[in-house]
């Protein structure tokens, strides 16, 4: 959050984009008589308007080139064409025509050289030369499809996340892609929404976190690197909080909220440099995003100071039609410019834009983004610079990207029972496994639901990955699907089971299919679907060993599948490699030390509900159900809470330590991690803070810190959290950012039920005294 006058995390940025822009505004204003100085010139909310876009459109150069546009160019410039260009389909001869009359400044979904190429060579013709910016929703991987990013938030490893992210823009890039739609970083507190697969979780800190990650991994070190792809924060604001889980549906919520639980991702996102933002389709307040001044201005603008591009979502400036605050489309696309929303996806609705001395004004200004964006990007340049075809073809589906998604699949899965320590798996005696369940031989669930170019043939489902590592032991594995993955039927249950009978070991691989997951795919109830749940209670009631293998993209309500799984696994849907990582996994070559970014609730009645919720007047005590925030048929409590997951060896963790000293910030605690247990294995310590008292009811507690640790049996590490006064401030009544002095109590443990340490008094100049609880 930006607050003039005060030092946050992100004062320096806002300090140097200042600096920046006056001394191109000084450029620019070539004639004016006394040069500005960086001093001079005062950015931010308080600037008049006029500044504010000049502020905007900077660039001599792109001035120049604006100046010589027509209307219709300039509205040319603001549409992008969409249309699923991939595979083997042929180009429609009427996106050629109105790429060369100027008509289109940006195509989505169009990847491959050669395909790009052509398009490009059109653009090239027309009578500016502009090139075309081609965008692609690269989510999890291009065709090395990496898990879904749940999965990768479940890492606890913000790096991974970048790596995944890094992987993916070196091959979209190599494939004729400059522009992805990701990160998505939109909190997600209601399992129900389907789009929950494509976040980080239910936590406003992991969130910022990953964003961070996300961002830098597609940005690289510079946009004009042949290697990098322009990212895009979205979808602003609040699209996670969909009423019911209803993907589009309103989001009724709190300007506190808003700022406090939804933006801080966005934010970190700013902060990590994302040169696009997208807004979100739903309303907030009886405003769709779209038009919605109060998000796109005052905040994304003026309070944090965004320079880049805004993209509309798919088709969402004509639906301000069906929200009805537009008649017409003409006005939708009057209310959308107005909210300085720079380009159109898919609407058309901009390319026919009236021209009025105020649209003037807003075009110039919107075109003037694309054009920055297109020049960060290095295509003015380098019109061909993303497009090699030779690069393309060493580039795609490296084998070390395969690795690097191999490592990623075991990282992202989280251990929820262990009861008979079946995990890692002792082969020893074992002849014959039996992997059973619907998800087992499917690929295209593995690539996830975001997946425009992978491909299921380069995928290694979870039976080919165990059939193929079993066979190398030369253990037999036997395969029966059991029942499908989302309709009812029990026919072929018995064949499973006469299966399971006929083996040592059994891996249930159950779940969600990839098409009940993702955008639109809101489920009202989130159990395992069709008749898996039968089969595996008849499976593992045959008594075989039996590892029950979750392939799902959101939190699933598991109480009778906990009962009967003493072993069970959340895999997600776990990309390219999910069959071999898998392997990895259950024969203890990865360690397993995923932790969940969401709370998995007893059952659907219980949503919302995430660890980080306000305390209530009345909480609940044991015991006492009546007159205190509670269930009456069913208990308070989730059946995993944020932050849980087993390891597969036992650790101790050391009272924490606060080793920065009094009156000095960041506060600095630290905790030794040790291994006691007999096989390598990891662990993520987290921290959470709670405010006991302050002015804004404080939520129970908050995630401040984590780290995932790797350690071998008998080792120690310790690990030590830095936090900040900014990282203590909350959204104060006047929907500031404020700190206030007085009592927290800290908690560090390995899950968000982790039993507080001890209380420590902060003031304004840090951390004061200590008092045991
Ligand atoms: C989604 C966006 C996506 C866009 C383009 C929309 O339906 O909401 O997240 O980037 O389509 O594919």
């Amino acid at each position: 959050m930006v607050e003039r006058g005060r030092e946050t995390p992100f004062t320096g940025q806002l300090l140097n984009m200042r600096l920046k822009n006056a001394l191109s505004i000084a450029l620019v204003s070539s004639l004016l008589i006394v040069p500005a100085t960086a001093q001079d010139v005062e950015w931010g909310s308080d600037a008049p308007p006029a500044i504010r876009n000049a502020y905007q459109t900077s660039d001599p150069e792109l001035q120049e080139l604006l100046k010589q546009m027509t209307w219709k160019e300039k509205c040319g410039q603001l549409t992008q064409y969409a249309g699923i260009l991939t595979g083997p389909q042929p180009i429609k001869p009427e996106l050629f025509e109105r790429i060369g009359t100027g008509e289109i400044g940006s195509v989505l979904s169009v990847s491959e050289v050669e395909r790009c190429r052509r398009m490009q060579d059109e653009a090239l013709k027309t009578r500016l030369k502009i090139p075309l910016v081609f965008a692609f929703d690269v989510i999890h991987g291009y065709r090395t499809i990496f898990p879904i990013p749940i999965s990768e938030a479940a890492s606890f490893d913000p790096e991974l996340a970048a790596e995944a992210a890094r992987i993916s823009a070196t091959e979209a890039a190599a494939a004729g892609v400059n522009w992805t739609f990701a990160p998505m970083v939109d909190l997600a507190r209601d399992p129900r929404w389907g789009r929950v697969i494509e976040g980080a979780g239910e936590d406003p800190y992991m969130g910022a976190v990953f964003a961070e990650a996300r961002v830098k991994g597609f940005q690289g070190e510079d946009l004009a690197l042949p290697d990098t792809l322009a990212a895009c924060a979205k979808h602003l604001g609040g699209y996670g909080a969909a009423e019911g889980g209803r993907d589009y549906d309103t989001s009724e919520i709190s300007e506190m909220t808003l700022r406090e639980a939804y933006f801080p991702p966005f934010e970190a996102a700013m902060e990590a440099g994302a040169v696009t933002v997208m807004p979100s389709f739903q309303e907030t307040a009886g405003r769709p995003s779209h038009a919605n001044t109060y998000l796109l201005e005052d905040v994304l603008r003026d309070e944090w100071g965004f320079p880049g591009l805004v993209v509309s979502d798919y088709g969402a400036i004509e639906e301000l039609l069906n929200h009805r605050i537009a008649g017409e489309r003409s006005d939708a696309g009057m209310l959308a410019l107005d909210a300085q929303v720079d380009m159109d996806m898919m609407s058309d609705i901009y390319r026919k834009l009236p021209r009025t001395p105020q649209t003037e004004e807003a075009v110039d200004r919107a075109v003037m983004r694309v054009l920055k964006l297109k020049k960060e990007l290095g295509l003015f340049e380098d019109p061909y610079r993303y497009l090699d075809a030779e690069r393309e073809k060493a580039t795609v589906l490296k084998p070390e990207f395969r690795k690097a998604a191999r490592r990623a699949a075991a990282r992202g899965a989280v251990l929820l029972e262990n009861r008979d320590s079946v995990l890692p798996l002792s082969l020893e005696g074992v002849k014959r496994v039996a992997v059973i369940g619907p998800l087992a031989d499917d690929a295209r669930s593995a690539l996830g639901e975001w997946n425009l170019v992978g491909r299921a043939e380069d995928t290694i489902s979870p039976l080919q990955g165990l059939e193929e590592n079993f066979s190398e032991q030369g253990i037999e594995v036997v395969h029966a699907q059991g029942c499908p993955s989302w309709e009812e039927d029990t026919s072929k249950i018995d064949e499973a089971v006469a299966l399971a009978e006929g083996s040592d070991l059994v891996i249930l691989v159950l779940g969600e299919p990839y098409d009940a997951t993702g955008e639109s795919r809101n489920r009202t109830r989130i159990g395992l679907p069709g008749s898996q749940l039968e089969l595996l209670r008849k499976v593992t009631a045959t008594g075989k060993p039996a590892v029950t293998v979750l392939a799902n993209g959101r939190p699933l309500t598991l109480e009778e599948v906990k009962e009967v799984s003493p072993t069970l696994l959340v895999f997600w849907h776990a990309g390219i490699e999910a069959g071999n990582g898998l392997y990895d996994i259950l024969v203890g070559r990865e360690a397993i030390g995923g932790k969940l970014p969401m709370t998995f609730p007893r059952n659907v009645g219980q949503v919302p509900l995430y660890y980080n919720r306000k305390t209530s007047g009345r909480p609940p005590v044991p015991g006492q159900e009546k007159y205190r925030v509670d269930y009456h048929d069913s208990p308070l409590t989730p059946l995993y809470e944020f932050g849980y997951g087993l390891s597969t060896s036992t650790f101790d963790l050391s009272t924490p330590k606060v080793v920065s000293p009094p009156g000095v910030w960041p506060l600095k605690l630290q905790v030794t991690l040790t291994n006691t247990g007999d096989r390598a294995a990891d662990q993520v310590p987290q921290l959470y803070l709670s405010d006991e008292v302050r002015s804004v009811t404080p939520p129970r507690k908050e995630l401040k810190g984590f780290k995932r640790v790797s350690l071998d049996p008998g080792k120690s590490r310790i690990v030590t959290f830095s936090v900040g006064r900014d990282d203590l401030s909350f959204v104060g009544l006047d929907m500031k950012r404020t700190f206030e002095p007085g009592w927290y109590t800290v908690a560090i443990g390995f899950s968000s039920s982790a039993e507080p340490n001890f209380r420590l008094r902060l003031n304004e100049s840090g951390f004061q005294e200590r008092a045991e609880i």
